[in-house]
């Protein structure tokens, strides 16, 4: 996952003690569930030059502001007979990949791939692409137009709200195309990908609440409106007025309905605080001060691992499932970062978030897939090689790019073939002492 959401102003200081020592183990969950781990194309693929690939937005923009960059990541491209065996070995069920456009283009991915892969999202992480690209202008392709950023072009006002559109429309229209072609001779299902936060009032007040209301409705309902009920919320029509596009007869149509299922990733508790922001230019409101809200990452940024609050994914699965009509939805990522080899709280995290899953089907929710992010340690983007999110760990510095499984490899793998992850301390002192890092 991209570091987007640490680029919001920060304060912070919540400690969730939550620690889950609910009992399952996975044949609690239905048949069918897909237990995976996943990966991105630019972040693990490297070979940005061979083949023919051509150079992206994310090519572009690493080199253009020295900031790292993925021209060897993890050598997946290389390596992937010796990744996809690791994944056999670990007891994956699915993997979670992407296809980097600048390779393929014009070829169209259906035809060569749709008899092998099952589940396609068009997009991934819409709402950051959009806000990240055109809003803030931190990531590619930099344009935004609020002062104090790194940008020559682009306009925050208009241009967030307007690519965002286009994305709807060009993944209604891949949808159909698959529906039309592909589909019935293929069986898959097509998707849609979103980075969802967990947002609670910072405050009783009902300004807050209303604000947190607002901020769902930026998040979740800018796309979520469109694609399950053909149209933005009221919220957004009514504040961003004329800037933000409308849909024709015709589109609402060909959008409503075209996800199969909602693709979330979800890492962390967002708290909402009612604010009145001057837009950074006069006249010029930009994504914030159209949603009116102040967005705070819940989290001790003093350490660096995400804290273990299962009731934020919860939270978001209980929403969409109340709010947008009980999509199908397929968790494509959720992790944390630590780069210790005996990663003990990493476990701790996966364990309570797969609990929460579990609480959230058991109430009715109809998710249907769970993704570690990720598999192994990745380029993180504007995160540079420091997070170290996988359960395997990898060796940049070595030209074999060595991969070795951490404690929570072993206990995925556990988890996955069958064994009962009790996590009391006991459970864990006894996970961690039979753990050797050279295992
Ligand atoms: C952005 O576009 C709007 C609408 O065209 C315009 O009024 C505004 O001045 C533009 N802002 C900048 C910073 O160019
Ligand atoms: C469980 O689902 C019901 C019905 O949608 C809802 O009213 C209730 O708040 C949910 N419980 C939790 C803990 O989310
Ligand atoms: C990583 O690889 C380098 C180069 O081969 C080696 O010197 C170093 O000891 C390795 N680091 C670890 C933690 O294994």
């Amino acid at each position: 996952m991209e570091q987007i959401f640490a680029l919001f102003t920060i304060f912070l200081a919540f400690a969730f003690s939550g620690r889950c020592s609910d009992v399952f183990s996975r044949s609690d969950f239905p048949d069918g569930f897909l237990f995976g781990a996943g990966t991105s194309a630019y972040q693990w693929e490297g070979a940005a030059a061979e083949d023919g690939r051509k150079p992206s937005v994310w090519d572009t923009l690493c080199h253009s502001r020295n900031i790292g960059n993925g021209d060897i990541a993890c050598d997946g491209y290389h390596k992937y007979k010796e990744d996809v065996k690791m994944m056999v070995d670990t007891g994956l069920d699915a993997f979670r990949f992407s296809i980097s456009w600048s390779r393929i283009i014009p070829n169209v991915c259906f035809r060569e791939f749709g008899n092998y892969v099952k589940f396609w999202t068009t997009i991934n992480e819409a709402n950051v692409f959009t806000i990240g690209g055109y809003n803030d202008g931190d990531t590619p392709p930099g344009r935004c137009s609020l002062p104090g950023k790194n940008c020559l072009l682009g306009n925050s006002s208009t241009e967030t709200y307007t690519v965002g559109h286009n994305l709807l429309l060009a993944h209604a229209s891949a949808s159909r195309l698959y529906k039309e072609k592909y589909k019935d001779k293929q069986g898959g299902s097509i998707g849609f990908g979103l980075y969802l936060m967990g947002f609670t009032p910072s405050t009783s007040s009902k300004d807050d609440a209303i604000a947190t209301q607002r901020a769902k409705d930026f998040y979740f309902g800018w796309f979520l409106g469109p694609l399950i009920y053909g149209d933005y919320p009221d919220t957004m029509k009514r504040t961003v007025g004329s800037r933000l596009p409308v849909f024709l007869e015709e589109e609402s149509e060909r959008v409503k309905g075209s996800s199969d299922f909602i693709g979330i990733n979800q890492y962390f508790a967002a708290s909402v605080t009612n604010i009145k922001f001057k837009p950074s230019l006069p006249r010029n409101p930009d994504f914030y001060s159209d949603m009116g809200a102040y967005v705070t990452y819940l989290g001790n940024f003093s350490v660096i691992e995400y804290a273990v609050a299962p009731w934020t994914m919860e939270a978001v699965l209980e929403y969409i499932k109340q709010s947008y009509n009980n999509p199908p939805v397929y968790i494509l990522e959720n992790g944390t970062p630590m780069t210790q080899q005996k990663d003990t709280h990493r476990v701790e995290y996966m364990h309570a978030y797969i609990g929460g899953v579990l609480k959230s089907i058991r109430n009715g929710s109809d998710t249907r897939g769970y993704f570690v992010w990720s598999f192994m340690d990745l380029f993180e983007l504007i995160g540079r090689y420091d997070y170290g999110y996988g359960l395997y760990s990898v060796n940049f510095s070595d030209p074999r790019r060595k991969r070795s499984p951490r404690l929570s490899a072993h206990w995925y793998s556990d988890f996955l073939k069958g064994k009962t992850p009790f996590l009391d301390s006991q459970g864990i002192k006894e996970l961690q002492s039979n753990f050797s890092p050279s295992s």
